[in-house]
């Protein structure tokens, strides 16, 4: 019996949530919740994963659409049992254990599940439980032990008694059971409780009159096996999530000022020494140099960044910035942004689809767009390239070591060479030849003024 399966329960309304999107998709350090499963279950090589879908299940099989699972429809939301029961058809016949994990668990770590598995292979049994020891077990299903330590079953809070809601080692809903015995002990299970449910839970005491062997492996944290139902429960983990992250990056080399607000996504990189400072985010799949210093106030997304880049208060969405390049501050760079080595660019300038050539200056109030800027240019305050039409974008074209005065407007296409020089206020509508110096804009008249 080594083969494993995976079944996934998502199917669940999520009410607590109140939210129209579907619970599993909502997201954690900016993945959905049930990525977090599939990531802590695929280093243990399943066979095949199914996923019970329910409630808008339209948008999870969506979410998930190129992703290796097989989904199942629960039709009606019935309870934990009558989801599982759901893959019955699929694995009537299979011989081996099958992994059962909720949707809403995101925190599991796959340490964890590989232990779990390794206990329910070792003691032969029909089920093993994930369970945890804590100190305020409140909502969650109770494990039930007989006085020699044999787990009997599972209480779910609103059944049980007093007594029983003193017991500290509650049900993380991840279990690992044997096939074909559960669909026997599933077809016993009934909806007499007090939320009418088909309870999964119930399965285990089924087992347990069958003679089957049961157990638990009480050792996940809790963090681990954090349920969320609530977006107070969202907040949480992401709390738990930003400070492992966080340590992980400080124990590693990196200075954070203050984690309590500072933000970096799970597949984000920093390097050593560099240093950040409050409020920042760095979201996706960010990549950031040694020496650098981010901050304070800057969002930083997709993004590569070389060492010794500074970057203050600024944007910077799917850009890529060499060595020793000053950003900001309010500084704003969208997608497709090149800043190459020793650049600048400062307040209130905005790129995009551009690149900014070694040791060039964009450093006051510019857009640039669809441009390409050569080594050592330099941009006056206010310049702008005009670079649609309203139908289409055009290029524009600067050489290296041009200088362009202040409030200058580039109407693209347009080529302008080299070491050129383009006098402030002009609005350029023609190349520009190369060492050329290029003026248009209405001469500046006189007049002696008249009087009343
Ligand atoms: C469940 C357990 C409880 C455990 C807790 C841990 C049951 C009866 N109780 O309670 O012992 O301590 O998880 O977090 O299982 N689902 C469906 N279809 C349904 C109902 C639920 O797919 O008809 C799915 C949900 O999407 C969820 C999982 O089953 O992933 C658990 O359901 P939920 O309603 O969240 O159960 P809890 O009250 O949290
Ligand atoms: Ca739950």
């Amino acid at each position: 019996m080594n083969k494993l399966t995976v079944v996934i329960l998502a199917a669940g309304e999520g009410t607590r949530m109140k939210s129209f999107l579907p619970k599993v998709l909502h997201k954690l350090n900016g993945r959905p919740l049930i990525r977090w499963v599939l990531s802590a279950v695929a280093p243990l090589k399943p066979g095949k994963s199914y996923i019970v879908v329910g409630h808008d299940k339209k948008q999870v099989c969506s979410e998930l659409s190129k992703d290796k699972v097989i989904f199942v429809e629960q039709k009606k939301q019935l309870g934990s049992g009558h989801a599982l029961k759901q893959v019955e058809r699929y694995l009537k016949r299979y011989k081996g254990n099958i992994l059962v994990l909720c949707g809403d668990v995101p925190l599991i770590q796959k340490q964890t599940l590989s232990n779990l598995v390794s206990i329910h292979k070792k003691q032969n049994n029909a089920a093993t439980i994930l369970s945890s020891m804590i100190d305020n077990p409140f909502s969650y299903g109770r494990i039930y032990r007989l006085p020699s330590g044999q787990v009997r079953g599972i209480i779910e809070e609103k059944d049980a008694t007093d007594r029983q809601r003193e017991i500290k080692e509650i049900n993380s809903g991840i279990y690992c059971f044997s096939s074909p015995v559960i669909w026997d002990a599933l077809k016993k299970i009934k909806s007499d409780n007090k939320k009418k449910e088909y309870y999964l839970t119930d399965a285990i005491s089924f087992l347990s009159d069958m003679g089957e062997n049961i157990g638990a492996y009480p050792n996940a944290k809790f963090e681990e096996i954090l349920g969320i139902n609530n977006r107070a429960d969202l907040a949480r983990a992401e709390k738990i999530v930003r400070g492992n992250i966080l340590k992980n990056l400080m124990l590693n080399g990196v200075t954070i000022v203050d984690p309590e607000n500072t933000y970096v996504s799970s597949q984000a990189k920093i390097g050593t020494d560099t240093v950040i400072f409050p409020g920042t985010v760095i979201e996706g799949k960010t990549s950031i140099g040694k020496n650098c210093r981010i901050g304070p106030y800057s969002y930083i997304k997709d993004s590569v960044l070389a060492d010794n880049v500074e970057v203050v208060s600024s944007y910077i969405y799917s850009s890529s910035i060499s060595k020793r390049v000053k950003i900001g501050p309010f500084s704003h760079l969208r997608p497709g942004t090149k800043v190459k080595e020793g650049a600048k660019v400062g307040n209130f300038s905005e790129t995009k689809n551009s690149t900014i050539g070694a040791g060039s200056k964009v450093n006051h109030l510019s857009y640039i767009g669809d441009s390409y800027l050569g080594k050592h240019v330099n941009i006056g305050a206010g310049t702008i390239t005009c670079n649609y039409d309203g139908v289409k974008k055009y290029k524009t074209i600067i050489g290296d070591r041009s200088f362009v005065g202040s409030n200058v407007n580039f109407v693209a296409p347009v080529k302008i060479g080299p070491e050129t020089l383009i006098g402030a206020g002009s609005t350029i509508t023609n190349n520009v030849p190369k060492k050329h110096m290029a003026i248009a804009r209405a001469r500046q008249v006189n007049k002696v003024k008249k009087k009343k």
